[in-house]
């Protein structure tokens, strides 16, 4: 992977925003901005001694109340190749067991002076509730079904770098239709991708069965959505001439006690499933995403995930570049160019 070292990048541009909360509260302009920079980090992670002084004296909390493996390591790698110091807090370690409020937990933290507290909670709008509480720089690592902001970026910077068209106009992914499909109601990840990718010049097909689609999710963005996003309920329609086709799971931990949304996972398989058979609809050049984790077999088959169209490991690691990125700009580098060299 090559940097965009030496590209348009302005270094100059101050980032208007403390927290990062969602997709929705920014510009095109803003998501190019971390875009830019996460590529001219990339190429930190390929170097023998992966670490730059950038952000050294920092400290950075990843206060993980719900589980992951992808985003809270790559925060953490992500901090620590930037020199910060990093402290990781799960939800099973934390007094959150013993009846402690977020927000005081947050609070709590907070007197420990931390530069950034990055957040991943099962509830909508904790990390906005926390921003409005702490000095700190809040970024949201996934809350609920509501937004997973750092997820939607790295998904752009890996579609970028697959599909960079539009480079002297002013919308990066001008010209490219994008299938998302899967459980569209519970994810945070299509609702943020849905924002970023209509922000930056992209098509949506919203793909899910009746009972996992939302109501009005083109609606979403306002006038921005409403002409970039078309519902479809068919998988093929879906996948027909999309250049890209970014695949989600099916949020069982979020459906707890009600009505089941379809029959079984073989039915659900068959008809929303990502096989080498349907994925030949799609352009033959189409890149082939998922934000992880997969369950094989469910709605990607193994042979799409480990095909030769599949970018799924490279989005894993625009991750801690994108998080990098994150962090320099909201933790307050060092002044030095974020390409400085250890
Ligand atoms: N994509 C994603 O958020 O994965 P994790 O739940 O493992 O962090």
């Amino acid at each position: 992977m090559s940097p965009t070292r030496g590209s348009a990048r302005d270094d100059r541009r101050v980032f208007p925003h403390r927290h990062l909360l969602g997709i929705a509260d920014l510009e095109q302009a803003d998501l190019v901005q971390i875009l830019d920079l996460a590529d001219s980090f990339l190429e930190i992670g390929e170097r023998a001694i992966k670490k730059v002084p950038t952000l050294r004296g920092r400290t950075v909390i990843n206060l993980f109340l719900e589980n992951s493996t992808r985003t809270r390591t790559s925060f953490e790698i992500a901090a620590k190749r930037m020199s910060a110091d990093a402290i990781n807090i799960s939800g099973s370690s934390s007094s959150a067991t013993k009846g402690e409020t977020t927000l005081d937990t947050a609070r709590n933290l907070m007197a420990m002076s931390p530069d950034v507290i990055v957040i991943r909670h099962s509830a909508s709008g904790a990390p906005a509730m926390i921003a409005r509480h702490v000095e700190a720089a809040v970024v949201n690592a996934g809350d609920g079904s509501h937004e997973h902001p750092t997820q939607a970026l790295l998904d752009c910077a890996t579609i970028r770098r697959h599909k960079r068209r539009g480079q002297a106009g002013p919308d990066p992914l001008a010209g490219l239709e994008v299938a998302i499909v899967g459980d569209i109601e519970h994810s945070r990840v299509a609702r943020s991708n849905i924002l970023a990718l209509c922000k930056l010049g992209a098509r949506v097909r919203a793909c899910a069965p009746h009972t996992l689609m939302p109501r009005f999710i083109d609606r979403l963005g306002g006038d921005l959505t409403a002409e970039r996003v078309r519902e479809v309920s068919s998988l093929d329609a879906a996948l027909d001439g999309a250049d890209v086709v970014m695949m989600l799971r099916i949020q069982s931990e979020r459906m707890g006690g009600e009505i089941p949304r379809f029959a079984n996972t073989r039915e659900y398989s068959r008809y929303f499933g990502l096989s080498l058979r349907t994925l030949a609809r799609a352009r033959p050049d189409a890149i082939v995403m998922h934000p992880g984790p997969i369950n094989r077999g469910v709605e990607m088959m193994p042979e799409v995930a480990d095909g030769s169209r599949s970018v799924i490991l490279e989005q894993v690691t625009y991750g801690v570049a994108v998080r990098m990125a994150v962090l320099y700009l909201l933790g307050g580098g060092d002044g030095s160019s974020p390409d400085a060299r250890a």
